[in-house]
């Protein structure tokens, strides 16, 4: 872990004085929108706010509107994840390589299916976007017909929706369409139709096909790879994108080698990757000499520890400018770097601790609360007591001693605590828990959720207690 002294705590006051009130719009980790650019572009009651001091939420979104940023150059979106930027540093071979596998596809012929696997923001979906864009612009008109369907998974919930919305992609007219409530099979049959109303070759982009899969089963990827024995005017080829390496490993053994005729690895990013992705997209993005030197560097470094994750980085970077501009200041330093990530952290572990499972809540609650009563390490035994007293309140029955210690697992596996072995000399071994997050962010967020609110105290917001989350030792995925 690199060391960065001069690191704010994470539960230093904040200089902004925002509060999670000011900023709701958690999105899940894999599709974050930037936090705080809904009050970040011009702090309420700002001095450089254009009318002056905002009372209502309408004249806060017209300062918001009307304030020109000093540092971006045009539009934020260049910094956004839907950006796909003309350029991808150190993805060029794997753009080859796609374009090899998919390059048949330009002379008629059809290409071997293709799965391309890589860990969260090594490009995987970028990359195929941008060997898309070339290839649909080499396409000649009149020459072999080629139609791309691109689609994400992990917004399909069933076979039946997933066949649908591939058929009434090539539906030209209403009637066209394929409705709900048919028979698996006859939309199978009216997207097979529909597709060789088409012709031609079709690639079909599977993105994350394996939440598909640990949704659905494998039943319908068997459905898609025999496809093109039903087909008389298309061929389809199959590109699936995961970034579960092993997923293919519950497939049906003739769905993974249909699946696998070509596989393509994306390795994660180092840090010096990471640097070349930012300069280049904050080059596009920022006025020139606004940034500081050692931002990109940091915000690269943070990311190359996080699984060498770009979305990361281009967030930090991104929530960086933010920072920048609730400071009205006229560059981006390594501070609001350092700002920017302790933020994105409080918001990940926030939105962690609100989809937990409701008794794993319970718990969390239980510990917090006994570790701020503490201050100091709490033994398992009390904090199944504890546990069990807040379950009972809530109506819950409370679940076994067994349960809950898969659940301290749990919560330790998403860095949330740390759960180090005591000896009590002849009362045995137990586990003692520390807590990982800060307690002023994260018991007010418990606080909120309808389930604990009933057991919830009042705290004054910026009532700010001592936690390890800057204990360099913490282990954990924040
Ligand atoms: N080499 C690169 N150059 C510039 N930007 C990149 C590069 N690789 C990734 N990015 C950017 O990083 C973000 C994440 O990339 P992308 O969505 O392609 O990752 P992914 O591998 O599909 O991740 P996931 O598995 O979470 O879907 C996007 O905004 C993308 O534009
Ligand atoms: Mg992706």
């Amino acid at each position: 872990m690199p060391n960065f002294p001069e690191e704010t705590p994470a539960d230093a006051p904040d200089s902004s004085g925002s509060t999670n009130a000011a900023n709701p719009a958690v999105a899940p980790v894999g599709d974050r929108r930037p936090t705080g650019e809904s009050v970040g572009a011009s702090a309420p009651g700002g001095t450089s706010s254009p009318v002056g001091n905002p009372s209502s939420a309408g004249e806060l979104l017209d300062s918001i509107l009307q304030s020109k940023s000093d540092l971006f150059r045009g539009s934020r979106e260049v910094l956004r994840d839907t950006y796909v930027p003309n350029r991808l540093p150190h993805r060029e071979q794997q753009i080859r390589s796609v374009a090899e596998v998919l390059a048949p596809a330009l002379r008629g012929e059809v290409p071997s299916n293709l799965l391309i696997y890589g860990k969260i923001g090594t490009g995987k979906t970028a990359v195929v976007a941008q060997v898309r864009q070339d290839m649909e612009r080499r396409t000649e008109p009149g020459g072999s017909r080629l139609t791309f369907v691109a689609l994400n998974c992990g917004n399909i919930d069933t076979p039946y929706s997933l066949l649908q919305t591939i058929g009434n992609s090539f539906a030209k007219a209403e009637p066209d369409r394929i409705p709900t409530g048919w028979s698996l099979d006859r939309v199978q049959a009216a997207m097979a139709r529909l597709m060789d109303a088409r012709g031609g070759t079709i690639v079909l982009v599977l993105d994350e096909i394996d939440r598909l899969v640990a949704r659905s089963g494998d039943n319908v990827l068997y459905t898609l790879s025999e496809l093109n024995r039903g087909l008389d005017q298309a061929r389809m080829v199959l590109v699936g994108i995961s970034n579960d390496l092993k997923f293919t490993n519950h497939l049906d053994a003739r769905v993974r080698s249909r699946l696998n005729e070509e596989k393509i690895l994306f390795p994660p990013y180092d840090a010096i990757q990471l640097q070349d992705i930012l300069r280049e997209r904050a080059r596009e993005a920022f006025k020139d000499g606004i940034v500081d030197p050692g931002v990109v560097e940091r915000c690269a470094a943070y990311a190359a520890l996080e699984n060498g994750d770009a979305r990361r980085a281009l967030a930090l970077l991104r929530l960086s400018a933010e920072m920048a501009e609730r400071d009205h200041a006229k560059r981006i330093t390594p501070d609001h770097v350092v700002k920017a990530k302790n933020r994105l952290e409080q918001d990940i572990i926030v939105e962690c601790c609100r989809t937990l499972p409701p008794h794993c809540k319970v718990l969390l609650y239980a510990i917090l609360q006994s570790y701020e009563r503490r201050r100091n390490g709490v033994l398992t035994g009390e904090v199944y007591d504890s546990y069990k007293r807040l379950a009972e309140r809530l109506g819950l029955q409370p679940l076994h001693a067994r349960s809950i210690s898969n659940y301290v697992s749990e919560l330790e596996s998403l860095g949330l605590i740390r759960a180090t072995i005591v000896s009590r000399g002849r009362g045995g071994r137990t586990r003692e828990i520390l807590v990982d997050v800060p307690l002023s962010e994260t018991m007010p967020a418990l606080e909120e959720d309808p389930l604990i609110a009933p057991i919830g105290r009042p705290r004054s917001r910026g009532q700010m207690l001592l936690t390890n989350f800057d204990n360099p030792n913490r282990t954990g995925p924040f």
